[in-house]
């Protein structure tokens, strides 16, 4: 049976990319009645230091923007990642099946542990198997997530189809990545060459999701472009970057195509299609914040879901983890 897998990392502020890239795709595939299962990954964001207290709030802060994007604790399963200790337990077998060549090639790595590789965590190296731990750990079929994630999903793979010869079953699905839609790489607002992410310095780059309407406003109105009116085909967007991920973003939130959008606004020049897609995110997005920040009042609520979101994933990756161990040999009793 198709079963869907995603997780994103408590470690900040969520942004604009995270929204479009993941949160909001998350809830389309929710609301096409296949099994969903959306995990806070807090192990995974420990591979780089966090403050503790700074961690549980983001954790929750997470929880309560699946929730305030229109994810359903009834109709998901939302649940925090060290909640379930299977999904750590399944990562040891898998750092035992991945090669460490495998590793070294992860651009991720290279990019976070940046010139000083010996000085990053041991966590930091192995994060792609936990990930896949975190996906094959309920046999998931199909994982939504923007770009970046597309060489740790070919990873994912790459582990699945490892085991499955090693120990000669066809245990583990070979899952699909879906990387689809217009925002599945949403670029800064200050470099159109550069990914939006929560650790570029500038908080101009970024549209977060707990920005005020003003805020969002004055982002946009500054966001970096070029002098021309907009084109009106999307091959006219090729050499301009910039210009691309403001019609991309556009898209995105009003749930057209590049070719609608362009339809309606080509041949205007950036000082009037801004504030149209000023009006755009703030309609989209200042709900979300809105009632992110109400659920963020009751986080013994937070914390409920959470826990009842653990004990349903739990019924499903207790009896594939021990499957597992079975097929690798552990004796139990
Ligand atoms: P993370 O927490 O960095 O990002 C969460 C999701 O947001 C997407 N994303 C973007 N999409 C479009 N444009 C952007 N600028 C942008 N920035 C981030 C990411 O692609 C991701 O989908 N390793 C994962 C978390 C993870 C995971 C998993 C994902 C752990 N286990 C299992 C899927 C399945 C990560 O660091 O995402």
């Amino acid at each position: 049976a198709p079963r869907v897998f995603s997780g994103i990392q408590p470690s900040g502020d969520l942004h604009l990319g995270n929204y479009l890239g993941a949160m909001k795709r998350f809830v389309d595939m929710q609301n096409t009645g296949i099994e969903t299962v959306y995990c806070m990954v807090d192990l995974h964001a420990i591979t780089v230091w966090q403050d503790p207290a700074k961690l549980k709030h983001a954790t929750r802060e997470l929880c309560a923007g699946f929730i305030a994007s229109g994810l359903d604790p009834a109709k998901s399963i939302l649940f925090n990642q060290s909640q379930v200790p299977e999904h750590s337990q399944l990562a040891w077998i898998f750092n035992c099946v991945a090669r460490m060549g495998w590793m070294q090639r992860m651009t991720q790595f290279k990019d976070k542990a940046g010139k000083n590789a010996q000085n990053a965590s041991l966590g930091l190296f192995a994060y792609p198997a936990l990930m896949a731990a975190d996906i094959l750990v309920y046999h998931a079929t199909h994982v939504p997530v923007g770009d970046d994630q597309k060489q740790h999903l070919e990873l994912t793979r790459d582990i699945a189809t490892k085991f499955n010869h090693d120990f000669g079953v066809d245990f583990f699905p070979i899952t699909e990545p879906v990387i689809e839609g217009t925002a599945t790489r949403v670029m800064s607002l200050r470099d159109g060459s550069k990914k939006m992410s929560k650790s570029d310095p500038s908080d101009a780059s970024r549209l977060n999701m707990t920005d005020d309407a003003d805020t969002i406003a004055k982002k946009i109105r500054k966001a970096k472009t070029d002098p021309d009116a907009l084109p009106s085909e999307a091959k006219g967007l090729e050499a301009r970057a910039d210009a691309r991920n403001l019609i991309n973003i556009y898209a995105a939130l009003a749930d057209m195509t590049v070719e609608e959008v362009l339809r309606d606004v080509g041949g205007k020049q950036f000082s009037e299609f801004k504030p149209m897609l000023a009006d755009l995110a703030v309609a989209k997005l200042a709900p979300i914040s809105t009632e992110m920040a109400r659920l963020m009042n009751d986080t013994a609520e937070i914390d409920k879901i959470l826990g009842d979101g653990a004990t349903r994933a739990r019924a499903i990756a207790a009896p594939i983890l021990a499957k597992t161990y079975d097929i690798v040999g552990m004796v139990s009793s």
